[in-house]
C-alpha cells in the first residue's frame, strides 16, 4: 500500500547521499513519491543511480544523479553547486551515507579506523555545513515549507547500543548523535531542522550476511522483538514524514526505527 501523498513534499529539492543502495535509495524513491525532487548522490555504481533516477521519472517525480565523495570537501562543494544550478536550492538533506568496516579491535588498523570516521562523521559535516549555508541564504519561503531546511542524519541503533568488533563505527554513530543535537541547537533560530533517524537491522548489502542464510536471519531476528527485519521502505516513510511540515515543531531528535531493537530483547525473559 502506498502510504505517501504527491502534495506533502510538494515543491521541495532534496538531496539524499549514498543514495543509489539500500536505505538511501529507498528514502529518495519516498521523498519523490511525496512529491519532492530528488537528487542522488552516487560515489560508485553509476549504474545504480542512473536505473532509480529513471524509475522516478517514469512514474512522474523529477530526479537527477551527482556523484561525489562525502568525505571530500571539494566534491561536496561541486555536489552542492550542481543542485543549486539545477534547481535554484533545496530545502531537504537526508545524510544518509555510510559504511562499515569491521575489525576484532586489537587489529583495527587505522585506515579501519579513519575511513568509517571520514565518511560517516566528517562526510555528515561537510554535506551539513554547506545545506545550513543555502538553507540560511534562502530562508523561509511559506509557500513551500514553513522551515528554511530540514537536515536528517542516517544514524543507527549504535549510537546507543555498544557494538564489539565495530567500535570505529558505533564511535562514529554515537558521535553523531551529538553532532546533530549541537547542530539542531544551533541553528533552530534560522527556522532549520536538524533530527536523526536510527534504524535497526534493514536489509540492506550493509549488512547481508546478517540476514543471507537462514540460520543468520534466526540469530538476528532474536534482537528484534517485533519479529521481522527491516524494509528500507520503513525507513523510506519515516524521512518523509521528518521532511514534512508535519514534524515541524521536532528538532534535535533521534526516530528510532527499529522494531523494537533498542529494547533490551535480552530482558523479554528474567532480569
Ligand atoms: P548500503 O551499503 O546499501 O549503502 C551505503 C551507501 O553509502 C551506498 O550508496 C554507498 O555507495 C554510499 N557511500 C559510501 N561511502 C560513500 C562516500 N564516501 N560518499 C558518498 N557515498 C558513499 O547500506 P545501507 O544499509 O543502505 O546504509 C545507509 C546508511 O544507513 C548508513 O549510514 C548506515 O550506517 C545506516 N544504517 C544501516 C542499517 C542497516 O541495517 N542496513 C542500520 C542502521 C544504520
Ligand atoms: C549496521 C548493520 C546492523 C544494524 C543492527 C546498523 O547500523 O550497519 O550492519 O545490522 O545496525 O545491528
Amino acid at each position: 500500500m502506498n502510504h505517501l501523498h504527491p502534495d506533502t513534499l510538494r515543491g521541495q529539492r532534496a538531496l539524499v547521499t549514498g543514495g543509489n543502495s539500500g536505505i538511501g535509495a529507498a528514502v529518495a524513491r519516498a521523498l519523490a513519491m511525496a512529491g519532492a525532487r530528488v537528487a542522488i548522490n552516487y560515489v560508485a555504481d553509476v549504474e545504480a543511480a542512473d536505473r532509480l533516477v529513471n524509475e522516478i521519472r517514469a512514474d512522474g517525480g523529477e530526479a537527477l544523479a551527482i556523484r561525489g565523495d562525502v568525505s571530500s570537501e571539494d566534491e561536496v562543494r561541486a555536489m552542492f553547486h550542481t543542485i543549486i544550478d539545477a534547481w535554484g536550492s533545496l530545502e531537504i538533506l537526508v545524510a544518509n551515507a555510510g559504511i562499515q568496516r569491521d575489525a576484532p579491535f586489537h587489529r583495527m588498523t587505522l585506515q579501519q579506523w579513519q575511513q568509517v570516521l571520514d565518511v560517516n562523521l566528517t562526510g555528515q559535516f561537510l554535506c551539513a555545513r554547506e545545506a545550513v549555508a543555502e538553507f540560511c541564504r534562502r530562508g523561509v519561503i511559506p509557500e513551500v515549507s514553513c522551515a528554511a531546511g530540514k537536515i536528517i542524519c542516517m544514524s543507527s541503533v549504535h549510537d546507543v547500543i555498544p557494538w564489539a568488533g565495530h567500535v570505529n563505527y558505533a564511535a562514529s554513530k554515537g558521535g553523531l548523535m551529538m553532532f546533530m543535537k549541537s547542530l539542531a541547537q544551533e541553528v533552530a533560530h534560522e527556522r532549520i531542522r536538524v533530527n536523526a533517524i536510527s534504524p535497526g537491522a534493514i536489509r540492506t548489502p550493509i549488512n547481508r550476511a546478517a540476514w543471507e542464510t537462514p540460520e543468520a536471519e534466526a540469530d538476528l531476528l532474536r534482537l528484534i522483538p517485533y519479529e521481522r527485519v527491516g524494509d528500507p521502505m520503513d525507513i523510506g516513510h519515516a524521512a518523509v514524514w521528518l521532511a514534512s511540515d508535519a514534524s515541524d515543531y521536532v528538532t534535535g531528535t533521534t526516530l528510532y526505527v527499529d522494531g523494537g531493537m533498542t529494547l533490551y530483547p535480552g530482558f523479554r525473559e528474567g532480569g
